[in-house]
This record gives C-alpha cells, sequence and structure tokens, in this order.
C-alpha cells in the first residue's frame, strides 16, 4: 500500500479562505478579532513560531499584536501584563509562547490567563471542559488533527488510536480528543515496555515525541493511518518528523509528511479559537 498524504498545508489554505470571509462579516459589525502574542527571550524555534502566526492571521484578517520581553522578565511582570491583556477590551486572544524562562512558573502563567481569551486552549477551565466533552478552547494542535482526520472521513469511532507522547500540549489532549470521538486510546512514552506490541496495534497512530524517525515500518500496523507531529532539526539544517516518511508511506493508508503537515493546521485553529473568542467576547 502506498499511503495517500494528507497535507495540512493545503487544508490550512482551505480554512484560512472561509475564515476571511467569516472576519470580513465580523468587521462589518465592527467587531475586529485581535490576537496578542506574547514572546519572552530569543529561542529561534520560538520566534519562527511566532513569525507563522503574526503571518497567518494577517492572511485572515485577524488582528496580531506582538509583544516582546527579554529574558530576564520577572514572574510579576509578566503577570502584570497579563492583568492588562485581561482587561483590555480590544483583546481577544491571548498567546503567552511556551516554553518560559526558568524564572517564570508555566503554570502560573496559563493559570493566569482568562479563560475566555485563552485561545491556546491550556487554561485548567478548558481542559476540564475538554474532558467533560463540552465546547471550549481545544489545544491548537490536538484540534487540528481531528480536523484533518475528519477531513478525509476518515472513522474515529471504535478505532483504536495509539497515541506516543504524553506532553500536556499534544499527547494528552490529542488522546482525549480521541476518546471523546469515540476511539478506543492507548498511551504510549518513555517508559512503555514492548512499545512495538501497543503501535502494531493502532488503527490510528499519533507520533509526538520529538526524536526523529522514532516511528519506523515494524511499528505500524499495514493500512494504519499514522500523524506524525514531530519537528526536528536535522543536522543538515532540514526540518522532519517523528516518523520514517518513505519507509511508513509503504504501510499506512494516510500519512501527514513534515513539514506541511500537522504545523500549519496548528496556527489554522488558533486563528479558529481567536475568531470564536472575539464572537463570544462581544
Ligand atoms: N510552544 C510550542 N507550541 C506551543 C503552543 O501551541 N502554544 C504556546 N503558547 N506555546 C507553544
Amino acid at each position: 500500500m502506498s499511503a495517500e498524504i494528507i497535507y495540512g498545508s493545503e487544508l490550512s489554505a482551505e480554512l484560512k479562505e472561509k475564515m476571511k470571509k467569516e472576519v470580513d462579516e465580523l468587521h462589518n459589525k465592527r467587531i475586529f478579532p485581535s490576537l496578542t502574542v506574547v514572546l519572552i527571550g530569543e529561542n529561534p524555534a520560538s520566534q519562527s513560531y511566532v513569525r507563522g502566526k503574526q503571518k497567518a492571521a494577517a492572511q485572515v484578517g485577524v488582528d496580531s499584536d506582538l509583544i516582546e520581553l527579554p529574558s530576564t522578565t520577572t514572574q510579576d511582570e509578566l503577570l502584570q501584563l497579563i492583568g492588562r491583556l485581561n482587561k483590555d477590551p480590544k483583546v481577544h486572544g491571548i498567546l503567552v509562547q511556551l516554553p518560559l524562562p526558568d524564572q517564570i512558573n508555566e503554570q502560573v502563567i496559563i493559570e493566569a490567563i482568562d479563560p475566555s481569551k485563552d485561545v491556546d486552549g491550556f487554561h485548567p477551565i478548558n481542559i476540564g471542559r475538554m474532558m467533560a466533552g463540552k465546547d471550549t478552547f481545544l489545544p491548537c494542535t490536538p484540534f487540528g488533527i481531528i480536523t484533518m482526520l475528519k477531513s478525509r472521513n476518515i472513522e474515529i469511532s471504535g478505532k483504536h488510536a495509539v497515541v506516543i507522547g504524553r506532553s500536556n500540549i499534544v499527547g494528552k489532549p490529542v488522546g482525549q480528543l480521541l476518546l471523546n470521538e469515540n476511539a478506543t486510546v492507548t498511551y504510549c512514552h518513555s517508559r512503555t515496555n514492548n512499545m512495538k506490541d501497543h503501535t502494531l496495534q493502532a488503527d490510528i497512530l499519533i507520533v509526538a515525541v520529538g526524536k526523529e524517525h522514532f516511528v519506523t515500518a515494524d511499528h505500524v500496523k499495514e493500512g494504519a493511518v499514522v500523524i506524525d507531529v514531530g519537528v526536528n532539526r536535522m543536522e543538515n539544517g532540514k526540518l522532519t518528523g517523528d516518523v520514517d516518511f518513505d519507509s511508513v508511506k509503504e504501510k499506512a493508508s494516510f500519512l501527514t509528511p513534515v513539514p506541511k503537515g500537522v504545523g500549519p493546521m496548528t496556527i489554522t485553529m488558533l486563528l479558529h479559537n481567536t475568531i470564536k473568542a472575539a464572537k463570544l467576547l462581544s
């Protein structure tokens, strides 16, 4: 079997076209969806992600503001800024780019953001709503993955989904969203014994470990759907995923590439959440 490749870049472009029309209609009603991104320090990967978010916001007509602060910023200074943004009626979405410098406690910052402006979907209130299966801001990467599966009419209900990785940003919430769609979900992680025994059972395999080509064809059942969330920079400077694309392509039914796979969808769902916040707050 040679897998169908799901290009998140193409699906993103379609979704952004629709969002642009929606934003135009909101503008006619004097609602101007607006996202404020806070970037602390000079982590090159974070700088690149933030540029991508701003570019995509401009494409759909969402206003975006970037607040850049030095790596020496204190937790109190950041909390004061978040307090101001929470109160500012012109700000609909607040995104504090992670990771944060060591002197700042990430969880304290996440919990300081008004849940109604939490377009990352990281606030415990929004995570709780997601777990309860209620309408809320869904974390962008997991939301993007579910949107990609649905775009190809891939059946989730009743299927065995195996998630490799248990981060708060991707692994844990994507498993929860698959469960909400009635999948049977297994989580694998760095302490899992005999990983292949689990991954070979997967109808849907989500790989979010952050290790270049961690998953090879021998982890994958014939006909499985494989979603690669990894973004790893190779020695030659190019980006590659957690999945060995060339070998897995011959076994999977669907496969996402890196780049142009899940990454563009993450940004697109952030815009979706920002528009949703603007509508709810206006
Ligand atoms: N760092 C890596 N991914 C993300 C994300 O989705 N949101 C935020 N805020 N920081 C990140």
